[in-house]
């Protein structure tokens, strides 16, 4: 379907009608959840007006809603299905790991296998603790920090993204936990040692992804994160690496790129092969205090940390899908793939451009105007769901590996014809 001539707020509304026009069935699952969910949502990072598209399934790279309608899924899970939707290895993997029996009361040999794995690949990480998320393991990491330090203030960046109580997309949030933030601009050197100069003394931790993930996949600097290692070496806090997003960009994670060693690193999404995951992880000296043979033991309870299920299926996952050259072949073609994004933005006028690292991108609105930036992504997402391409309302692609070759140039055509139409180009 073409774009009628017209104006940008005219498309957008042309746009959100075919969209209600042709998912009723979302509608009425939206409708029917809201009954028993808050506005029909229990993960709020999925909502978007009118009403979030309702999966009814997948399969490989592919979804489909309610209403039958199949999409590539360039989204992924938010990073976390790199795996796709479905994966027979997986499913064997888990399938073996409920039948030789669930929840079996205490440890198994898959948590110690899966955190020799882990530990082997970042530098960073003599041991480590599993958890159930990443948020969960970023909580674990600073609350550590603060007790090996004993100082309470913690170091974290305007747009960064930790989970949903370490979240600073706009200053500190009310839901965060009642930690002493600093929020200092990202890719600001100065502003962080301004603030090591100030405060040094009751820094316990600097919390930081190597690029911004939900703050629209803004890469940092090397210089950047080279700087706050040495500022927190110098003082005496401790250089917590978020890399639950960008683990991925290498098999020891985008520390490796980087060639930073920090003090702690949160991983998360990717390794629990597809199950609830998180761990967090360090020095022999900092993890060491949560050995509960010692008397003053940092305690780290959880159920479901050594989930036996979660545990088969990362380690199948580390082991058979995340090998070094699945990662560096899925890194090569995510960074051709936002190349290729941005010379097609370029080419049809520069209304968009695309930012981030490998296989995680962000599609930006290029314009003076907010409302404008907000307006032009929105009719463009609509458009391209509906010829079919998937991905996050905010912008957000993370490729998986079974996103082929044909998939991505079939959502590079969508993208001309899309832009070729007009709308998503104009200005008001
Ligand atoms: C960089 C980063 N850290 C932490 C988290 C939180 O992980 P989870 O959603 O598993 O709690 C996320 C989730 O998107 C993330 O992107």
């Amino acid at each position: 379907m073409m774009f009628h001539a017209g104006t940008l707020s005219a498309e957008l509304a042309r746009a959100e009608q075919d969209y209600l026009d042709r998912t009723p069935r979302s509608a009425a699952a939206q409708a029917r959840a809201a009954r028993v969910l808050p506005g029909g949502n229990t993960r709020s990072s999925l909502w978007a007006a009118p009403y979030p598209l309702s999966i009814t399934g997948g399969s490989g790279c592919r979804i489909t809603d309610a209403d039958g309608h199949e999409y590539v899924d360039f989204l992924g899970e938010f990073t976390a299905g790199i795996y796709g939707h479905t994966c027979s290895e997986l499913e064997q993997a888990l399938t073996e790991a409920h039948r030789g029996g669930f929840g079996l009361s205490s440890h198994t040999p898959y948590e110690a296998e899966l955190a020799e794995e882990l530990a082997a690949r970042f530098p960073s990480i003599d041991l480590l603790r599993f958890a159930n998320s990443g948020t969960e393991a970023n909580i674990m990491a600073l609350t550590a920090a603060r007790l090996v330090t004993g100082r309470e203030r913690i170091v974290v960046f305007a747009g960064g993204y930790h989970g949903g109580v370490l979240t600073f997309g706009s200053g500190n949030s009310p839901v965060n936990m009642p930690f002493e933030f600093a929020v200092l601009p990202y890719n600001d050197l100065r502003a962080a040692e301004r603030e090591f100069t100030a405060s040094g003394d009751r820094i316990a931790a600097v919390l930081v992804e190597p690029m911004q993930g939900a703050g629209g996949c803004v890469v940092g600097t090397p210089d950047f994160l080279q700087g706050l290692h040495s500022l927190c070496n110098e003082s005496g806090a401790l250089l917590i690496f978020d890399e639950v997003q960008t683990a991925r960009m290498a098999p020891g994670g985008a520390q490796e790129r980087l060639g930073i060693t920090p003090d702690m690193t949160t991983l998360g999404k990717i390794f629990g092969g597809g199950l609830a995951f998180g761990a967090f992880g360090g020095s022999a000296a900092v993890m060491g205090r949560f050995d509960p043979s010692h008397p003053d033991a940092i305690p780290h309870a959880g159920t479901f940390n050594n989930n036996r299920l979660t545990m088969a299926a990362g380690l199948e996952a580390v082991r058979r899908h995340l090998t070094p050259e699945a990662l560096q072949a899925l890194f090569a073609r995510g960074e051709a793939f936002r190349e290729a994004l941005n010379a097609r933005f370029a080419a049809r006028g520069g209304a968009f451009h695309v930012t981030g690292m490998g296989s995680i991108m962000n599609i930006h609105a290029v314009a003076e105007d907010a409302e404008v930036r907000r307006d032009r992504l929105r009719l463009l997402h609509l458009r391209m769901m509906e010829r079919g391409y998937y991905f996050a309302p905010r912008g957000l692609i993370a490729l998986s590996f079974p996103l082929g070759e044909a998939e991505r140039a079939g959502f590079l055509d969508a993208l001309d014809t899309v832009l070729a139409a007009g709308g998503a180009n104009s200005e008001a």
